[in-house]
């Protein structure tokens, strides 16, 4: 396999090859994605959540943000890697979008960014898109204007707000987005705004028709407690097992049975130890 390239995820879409895509926050984490062959991992400023433990999505500085794409870079072969722009990085001016997206990827490393917003979001975007960098929409439920939206709510449910979003969508893509994810919006929604698109759609409980799912690696593997969102297929409860072990752990620190005289270093000759005691 090599790395994979917007071109493929179009051509992806083109043969109906549904796009794989989750994220990842650090180096062990990104070795694993790229062991598995996903397609796409996703730096998400969701790790101010599932490992900051912080409230919401806005706290989240490009500092922090660049020091985490750096770590999931270093891990990744084959996955494209995408870095979030975190909220306030990129909505005053064309200029402040450029520079943070430009330094998302210059100090990150990563192959792309996205950014959060619908039509209003378009003149900067292209601007982004214009300076050479890859830029990759996010519409539906925006977790960083969660305020804005009154709450964790399915977006898009009248026709006028399906309408809205659509117009979104096609905007973003006019201004040169590779591809769009789609949060949080009925299937039927997902399904007119990838028909209507020539660019892949990434759902995120935006139902069986995008085309590609993404999904919070925290979520998915039973490493984040707070909250399952309904769209969230857990595979595996891996916090369970890792809270198991450790517990393990302690219990033969406990008894004595860790470590066993196979973790031990010998190498101190009776003599020597005579003349120590
Ligand atoms: O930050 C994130 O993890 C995201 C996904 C929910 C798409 O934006």
């Amino acid at each position: 396999m090599s790395k994979v390239t917007i071109q493929q995820l179009q051509k992806m879409k083109a043969e109906k090859e549904k796009i794989s895509m989750i994220t990842a926050y650090d180096y062990p984490t990104a070795r694993f994605v790229d062991k598995a062959g996903i397609e796409i991992i996703l730096v998400g400023d969701s790790l101010a959540m599932t490992v900051m433990g912080l409230d919401s999505t806005v706290p989240v500085t490009m500092e922090e943000m660049i020091h985490h794409t750096k770590a999931v870079v270093r891990g990744v072969e084959n996955s494209m890697v995408i870095g979030d722009l975190p909220f306030g990085s990129y909505n005053q001016s064309k200029e402040q979008a450029i520079a943070n997206a430009t330094r998302l990827m210059k100090e990150g490393g990563c192959d792309a960014v996205k950014l959060e917003g619908g039509v209003e979001m378009a003149e900067i975007t292209k601007a982004i898109v214009n300076a050479g960098i890859p830029v990759m929409g996010h519409i539906g439920l925006t977790p960083q204007t969660i305020s804005k939206l009154g709450g964790f709510k399915v977006q898009g449910k009248g026709a006028q707000e399906a309408e809205k979003l659509l117009k979104s969508a096609l905007t973003l893509q006019e201004a040169g987005i590779f591809s769009i994810v789609l949060e949080c919006v009925p299937e039927e929604v997902g399904r007119l705004i990838t028909e209507k698109l020539s660019i892949p759609t990434i759902g995120i409980g935006g139902g069986r028709y995008c085309d590609g799912q993404v999904l919070v690696f925290h979520d998915t593997l039973g490493l984040f407690e707070k909250f399952l969102p309904k769209f969230v297929k857990r595979y595996r409860n891996l916090g369970e097992e890792i809270v198991k072990a450790l517990e393990e752990y302690k219990q033969e620190v406990k008894e004595e049975k860790f470590p066993g005289p196979e973790h031990v270093f010998g190498g101190v000759t009776e003599e020597e130890l005579k003349r120590l005691y």
